[in-house]
Parts: structure tokens; sequence; C-alpha cells
């Protein structure tokens, strides 16, 4: 945060701390910040491993002067998910450039050319402190401002010198002691977020944008790398400084005013404090200083820019992000809370989009593009974790619709690859936060192609919902557990809804069409009736919890809940959980099943019914004693079986009721064995690295 405002070492801290709190949801393993220290020019280092409690803690036992008030001052802070180096203090961030820590830095994503860097740098006599790949930024800032001794150069300048120099995914904050009260915030590939806090009305929404032209950009020629020993050659830089003028920070009056900035990598962070936020494009730098932003762009020898890149303004939006709705309210884990938010999250996934008396589906983000949708040669599903579930289950219903061949796609598998993709091609890219960085590679990957790229996403303003052609936001609300419930139930449904209007032109499907929308209708009751089992699985729970394994068996629509089910289980139980399609059982599977195996059976009653029930036999044959899930009334289900027993639905939706009693149960086995349910160990939330 950058403040042209007094406020107390208190406050900020307070303001940092919350803020590192209100994200804690994406997961990480440890956490820092750097404030200002007592002289000018000084900085305040805190770190610790684990939760931000903790950081909060040795906070509260430092000597620190927490009622020294500034006039002007900025603060970085950063929760780390390790990807060089283990979670230790020492690897914390903020990192410092040196031990003066003239230049500090925090750190998003990867930069994959790392360890060229640091050969380079430790030729130069640079000795590091740390295993990460972030102090190579911290080391080569430095370097760069040592070389130019003498000469002025701005801080967006050195900060421009700098990312031409890294490859890889990032997101940055700076804080320099020859540069106080100025920050430089720049991103390529990772989010970037800033809220803008006044009390007076912004004169404009936008923020002009400095293109600055080849001659005018800072050079640093001789650091491009032709070979790593090459690259650190005294930098040249040319003093040529361009500025734009912010008029939106001016207030209407014309008179300099207080400002608060907030820099974050996700809005969630910045709400409490103000709703109008700018997002940042790759390539964007955007610097701070004496009240005022302005944003410069770093031209890349390689390559276009995308319209959003390209346009010449940042808009300042309005968030809709209500505090209240990322907090836990009355519910213990954000997870459980999301569990059972079901009812109302289907019901604002379809708000504004089905006509339940027309039966017929609006999806506005859509309407421009059907006609291309429709021609196309396939459809390519792509994402990652739960959102790739939610394809699998969705994508009968889509071949039987749209008679169009879909596949479905693990982002990672689909880039490793190198799928072709053509023109007539339609990719869809489902994700709940909209910034995995697998996702969003293959989603730049097949905007290369020329296909028509449709996002389906949670996050408004987040990089995939900004860089896709069009899509649908699935409208679920922040989703804070780590383990995706609400988002999937969504997803879900909006690609049915999709599915359901690309098929409103063909007549044979009037029928099952309808069917389809009536039972959307019956929807959230029916969710309402899955989540009053919810002590029945509870107990369940207990005589599952002491196993080492459980399977998740199902054939048709239902794999994709076995899946899903599975994948809750092992995400926050820690317990081994498999998803295994029933159709498969006698090609391996079978050869697990004893009477110690705990084996969970979907006997929902559609078109396969008749086929699972002859897995359950063959199962039963080897002694196994399956846990049913099935539907109310069913009076198939042979006398003595454990039951979960859900209502029945189109076999089309059946997987939207069969996965509320599974995502309770992964719940409650969690509990159970004393695990953290909202951050699993060793996950993350938005996983913004490949
Ligand atoms: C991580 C999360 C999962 C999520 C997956 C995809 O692995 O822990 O819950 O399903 O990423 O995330 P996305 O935001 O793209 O849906």
């Amino acid at each position: 945060c950058s403040f042209l405002k007094e406020k107390t070492r208190q406050e900020v801290l307070e303001v940092l701390c919350a803020g590192l709190a209100r994200q804690e949801y994406r997961g990480y393993d440890s956490a820092g910040l750097g404030i200002d220290g007592d002289k000018p020019g000084e900085t305040f280092f805190f770190k610790e491993v684990g939760k931000v409690a903790g950081l909060r803690k040795k906070i509260a036992a430092s000597s620190v002067d927490v009622q020294k008030s500034f006039v002007s001052q900025v603060s970085i802070a950063h929760t780390r998910w390790a990807t060089h180096g283990p979670p230790s203090e020492r690897n914390c961030h903020p990192v410092r450039s040196d031990e003066k820590a003239e230049f500090c830095v925090v750190h998003n994503g990867i930069v994959t050319n790392n360890a060229e860097l640091r050969l380079v740098l430790q030729k130069r006599g640079a000795v590091f402190e740390t295993d990460t790949d972030t102090e190579a930024v911290a080391k080569l800032i430095k370097y760069i401002y040592d070389s130019q001794a003498g000469k002025s150069i701005t801080f967006t300048d050195l900060v421009k010198a700098v990312l031409k120099e890294l490859e890889g995914s990032f997101a940055f904050v700076f804080k320099s002691m020859h540069y106080p009260n100025e920050v430089v915030t720049a991103r390529r590939g990772s989010p970037l977020v800033i809220g803008v806090k006044t009390d007076k009305k912004l004169k404009v929404d936008f923020v002009d944008v400095e293109f600055a032209g080849q001659d005018n950009d800072a050079k640093v020629d001789s650091l491009q790398p032709q070979s790593p020993s090459s690259m650190l050659a005294p930098p040249s830089i040319s003093p040529k400084v361009l500025r734009t003028q912010s008029r939106a920070f001016m207030s209407e009056d014309g008179l300099p005013q207080p400002i608060e900035f907030y820099i974050a990598s996700d809005a969630a962070a910045i709400v409490e404090h103000t709703k109008r936020v700018l997002y940042l494009e790759d390539d964007d730098i955007a610097h701070i200083a004496e009240g005022e932003l302005h944003i410069h762009r770093l031209r890349r020898k390689d390559g276009d820019q995308s319209p959003s890149q390209a346009a010449t303004t940042r808009s300042i939006e309005t968030l809709e992000l209500e505090i209240a709705a990322i907090m836990k309210g009355k519910f213990d884990t954000f997870m459980q809370k999301e569990i059972y938010e079901q009812p109302e999250s289907v019901v604002n996934t379809m708000r504004g989009r089905v006509n339940f008396d027309a039966n017929k589906i609006t999806l506005g983000g859509l309407r421009a593009y059907l006609p291309i949708m429709r021609r196309c040669r396939r459809i390519v599903f792509i994402a990652c974790g739960t959102s790739y579930h939610s394809c699998l289950a969705t994508r009968a219903i889509f071949e039987e619709l749209t008679e169009i061949p879909v596949s479905v796609e693990l982002a990672s598998d689909f880039l490793d690859r190198k799928t072709p993709i053509f023109r007539d091609d339609v990719c869809v890219f489902l994700s709940q936060s909209g910034e995995t960085a697998d996702t969003i590679l293959a989603l730049r990957y097949c905007l290369e192609r020329g296909a028509l790229c449709v996002g389906v996403v949670n996050t408004v303003g987040s990089t995939l919902s900004r860089e896709t052609h069009c899509g649908v936001h699935i409208n679920a609300g922040p989703e804070v557990g780590v383990a995706s419930t609400k988002a999937y139930t969504s997803q879900y449904i909006a690609l049915l809804l999709m599915a359901l209007q690309l098929s409103e032109d063909r007549i044979s499907f009037a029928e099952r069409r309808n069917q389809i929308i009536d039972a959307l209708h019956e929807m959230p009751a029916q969710i309402k009736r899955v989540l009053e089992q919810d002590a029945g699985l509870q107990q369940l729970a207990t005589t599952i919890a002491d196993n080492k394994s459980l399977l998740l068996m199902g054939r048709g629509y239902q794999y994709a809940t076995c899946l899903e089910g599975a994948l809750k289980i092992k995400e926050i139980s820690y317990m081994h959980s498999e998803g295994i399609l029933a159709g498969e059982l006698k090609h391996g599977p079978l050869a697990l099943i004893d009477e110690n195996m705990p084996v969970i059976i979907i006997m929902t009653q559609d078109s396969l019914y008749p086929k699972v029930q002859s897995a359950f036999a063959q199962i039963t044959a080897r002694k196994a004693q399956p846990i049913v899930l099935c539907n109310e009334g069913d009076e198939g289900i042979p006398k003595g079986a454990k039951t979960i027993r859900v209502p029945k639905t189109i076999d089309c939706l059946q997987g939207l009721l069969n996965i509320i009693p599974l995502q309770l149960l992964s719940y409650h086995l969690a509990v159970k064995n004393g695990c953290d349910v909202d951050f699993p160990r060793n996950l993350a939330k938005s996983v913004t690295v490949e």
C-alpha cells in the first residue's frame, strides 16, 4: 500500500496483515512484510513461516514503535507458496537486494531464467542469501542502479530495465531506499489490481497509459543475453523520461488530495478499503509517487499485444464484491459455508438467464458468438482440477444437445502435447479463479491459433475473463475454501445452460430441453434436501475415517462425480481416494476389492442403472460392503446395504445432487482427521505457477 495521508505505523501494519489474511484462502506457507523504518530510507522487515496470525504475534512481540506516524509511506507484504526453496523465514518475502535493503521486492510467479541470472550476478560478486528466484530480481535491480552511478534514473525505468531481462510469469512490487515514498509494480502473467481511495470524487474514470517509443525506452542493450556470461556488462540507460498526466487523480477542484493506493494480486485484499480498482495488463508498469499513479508500458521485442493491452487507458472499475460475502458467517470453515450456499449459488448462476415460463435460456455474454459456435468443427473444454471435472460431468449432455464433438482436456497435458488447434475450433476455458497459470497458457496458445476462446469463470476481472473473446460468469460468489465446491455446481450449470442455448434452434430436442429446464427449476430445493442429511454423513464419516483408502465407483454421468468426490476426499482429508469407472472394474480395480476396502458406489436411476447393479454384484461377491449412493424411494437396493439417499432428477443433472453428500463426507472426514479444511497442506486455491 502507498499512502499520501497521515497514518500511524500501527494502522499500516493492520492494513497489511488484514490484506494478507484476506488472501489466506489461496493457500500459502509463509508470510512477510516490509514497512518504512525510523530513519529515512530504512525498511523494517517481519517474516514468519506459517499463518498470518503468527506474523501478527511476531510484530506484537517486537519493540517497533507502532505509534510513529508518517505523512507519506510505502509498505509491502506477501504470502509465499514455495516454488524455489523450502518454506522458511529466510525465503520469505520481501526479498532484499543486500544487507542495507537498498531495494526490496515481493513477487508472485516464477522467474524461469533465474539460474542464468544468478550465475551472472554471482560472477559479478553477488552473494545470495535465499533460495528464491526473487532474489535474482532484487540483486539485478541493484546491479543496474549501481551501474548508473552518477546518472539520474527513474524508479520506473529501472524496473523496465529489470523486466526486460526476465523470463517467466510474475507480478512484482518494488520499494527502495533510493526512491523513498515511491512504489513500482508490474505484471506479466500473474494478476495485479490497484485500489484507489480518496475522499473526493475522481475526475475521470481512467488512467492514461504511457506508450514509450523505442527511442524513449530505458535501454539496457548490453543486458540482453547473448550468453549468460556476457549478460551483465554495465548497461546504458537513456535518461529521457516520459510522464503522462494522470487526470484521474486530480480531484474535481484540481487541488491535491490525500490519497491511498492498495496494490494486490486479488481484489479480496482491497475491498474493505475501496471498491474503486484498476486491473493492470501484462507488461504494464505502474509507478505511484506523490499521490499520483502513472502507468507505463514495457515494449517487448517479441510479439503483439492483445487489444486490452494495447488500449491507451486503463479504466477504474467499481467492484461489486461485498466483504460479507467473503466472511465465514455462522460456519466453522469457508468450505462448509460454501457447501451450504449451493441452493443460492446455483440460483445466482441461472438468474436472469433462464426463463422458466418460456423455457428459454439467454446467456448475454455469448449472444454475438452463437452462430460461430454452432458452426464449429469441435468444442474443446480446457481446465484443471475441479473445473476439469465439471467439463467431464457435462460433456455427454453437451454432445447430445449440440451434436458437436466435445473433447475435454487437462490444461497442462493439452500444452504438453502441443495439441493441434484450428480456426474453426471453439475452446472453452473453465476456471473458478480465472488465474490458473496452466489454463491461461492454454488460452493464449489457442488465441494464437485463431480459435474462438470462451471463458467460464467465477472471478470477475480475472485474467481469463479479460483475455477470452466472450464467456459466462458463473456468479457463484467468492469461493475461499481451497477445495472447490459451489464453483463446481455452478460451472456444471453454466455449461449446461450453454449447451441448452446452443441447441435452441433444434426442434427435435425441444422436449428434452424442456425436461432439463423444468428439472433445473427444482434443483435449489433438492439441494437443500440433500444438505439436511448432514448429520447422517457426519456419522458415516466416523465409521470410515480410520481407513487408509476409499474407492468411489460409478459410470456414465456419475464417473465425473466419482472423480470429483475422490478429489475432495484426498485434498482435504489426506485419505487416499480414487474415482473408478465401473465399466473398467474388471480391467484392474477389482483386484483391490476385499472385505476391508471401503467402497461407495453411485447407483442413481438412469439408463445405466442395470450395469451399475452388475458392478455392485461383482464387488459384493468379493466380500465388499459398499455404501450405495442412490435415489430416495429406490426399492431395488439390496436390503441391509448402507445407503446415502438423494432426490431423483433428470439423468444429466443427477451429478449436481450426487456430489453434495460427497462434499459433506469429505468435509467430515477432514474434520475427524484433524485437518485444516480450508487450507489443506501443500495446496493453493489459485495455482498461478505452471
Ligand atoms: C487448484 C485448486 C482447485 C481448483 C484448481 C483449478 O488446484 O486447489 O480447487 O479446482 O486449482 O482452479 P481454477 O481456479 O482454474 O478453477
